[in-house]
């Protein structure tokens, strides 16, 4: 899978194997950071303004000084994608740690961020997405500033790691019972034509997919509702699905040892995800140079 080699950094574009860090690095040390995950469709960003927003919501979040504005990010990000020549479905991974600095808890408040920013190829997982996918059942352990798409892995990287050893795509995560999201994508039940999701509060990452699901819904005369539902809820299910930027609308058919539904992916799963195919699509087209 190809990954680019101009990558974006704080002052210029560098080849990838010129990126260089101290070993005193706060990203490094402390998990001291935030990134994004943005997907690219033909060479397109989609959903770049909600991904934009985000970065700097977790930023502001975590007191770390971005170092462009919101303008030259857009800039950035644009030339990211036309230095590299990128025209296939790819992700953009970025991120900004707090800086370099001797270690200390306590952060120094002249660190610059170190921002860097790479594009790598993405196929659509289309296969899954027809077929649907299995989950497993997993205790929430984060903390609760979820909101903030923070370094700070551990729980869902050991989350997914359990998932796939089950030999499942995903973990999804409760806390005292309640479904929160899962281990790296929003999680959804159907049930009886209503789309349940938790609440976009504090323990939550705000997927921006999940901003365009809740779109989708209106649009298609779909009640969505900000109501978690609960672990044992999913016995109920008509239909489930989640949610994320490399993994679209993805529906799940099997829950640890339960079948969801027939077992195939359900009627409104497949609506969404035409919608979401639609949106991808409209938007490439618009997304042209719009903000340069
Ligand atoms: N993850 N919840 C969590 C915990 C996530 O890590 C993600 C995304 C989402 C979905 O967010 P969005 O719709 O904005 O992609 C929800 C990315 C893909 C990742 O960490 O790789």
């Amino acid at each position: 899978m190809t990954i680019y080699d101009r990558i974006l950094t704080e002052k210029e574009f560098v080849h990838q194997n010129d990126l260089q860090y101290p070993f005193e690095e706060r990203g490094l040390q402390f998990g001291d950071g935030i990134y994004e995950v943005i997907r690219v469709y033909q060479g397109n960003y989609y959903l770049i303004d909600e991904h934009v927003d985000r970065l700097y919501r977790s930023a502001d979040a975590v007191k770390i000084n971005v170092p462009y504005t919101k303008d030259q990010m857009y800039h950035y990000l644009d030339q990211l994608l036309k230095v590299n020549e990128v025209k296939s479905d790819a992700k953009v991974y970025l991120q900004i740690t707090r800086g370099s600095a001797p270690r200390d808890h306590t952060f120094p408040l002249d660190t610059s961020a170190n921002l860097y920013a790479y594009v790598k190829d993405l196929p659509r997982a289309t296969d899954w997405m027809r077929d649907g996918v299995s989950a497993i059942s997993h205790p929430d352990v984060r903390w609760d500033w979820c909101y903030i798409k923070s370094l700070n892995l551990l729980p869902n990287v050991l989350a997914k790691q359990e998932a796939k050893e089950q030999g499942s795509f995903e973990a999804i995560l409760h806390k005292d019972g309640e479904v929160t999201e899962c281990s790296s994508s929003n999680a959804y039940l159907v049930r009886n034509g209503k789309v349940y999701t938790h609440p976009a509060r504090k323990n939550i990452l705000h997927g921006c997919v999940r901003i365009a699901v809740e779109a989708f819904c209106k649009k298609e005369g779909i009640e969505f509702v900000e109501e978690a539902f609960r672990i044992e809820d999913i016995e109920y299910a008509d239909e489930l699905f989640l949610t994320s930027s490399t993994a679209e609308v993805m529906p799940i058919t099997k829950v640890d040892e339960r079948t969801i539904g027939d077992g195939t992916p359900g009627k409104i799963t497949r609506t969404l995800q035409k919608c979401y195919e639609e949106d991808a699509k409209i938007s490439a087209e618009q997304s042209l140079f719009k903000h340069v």
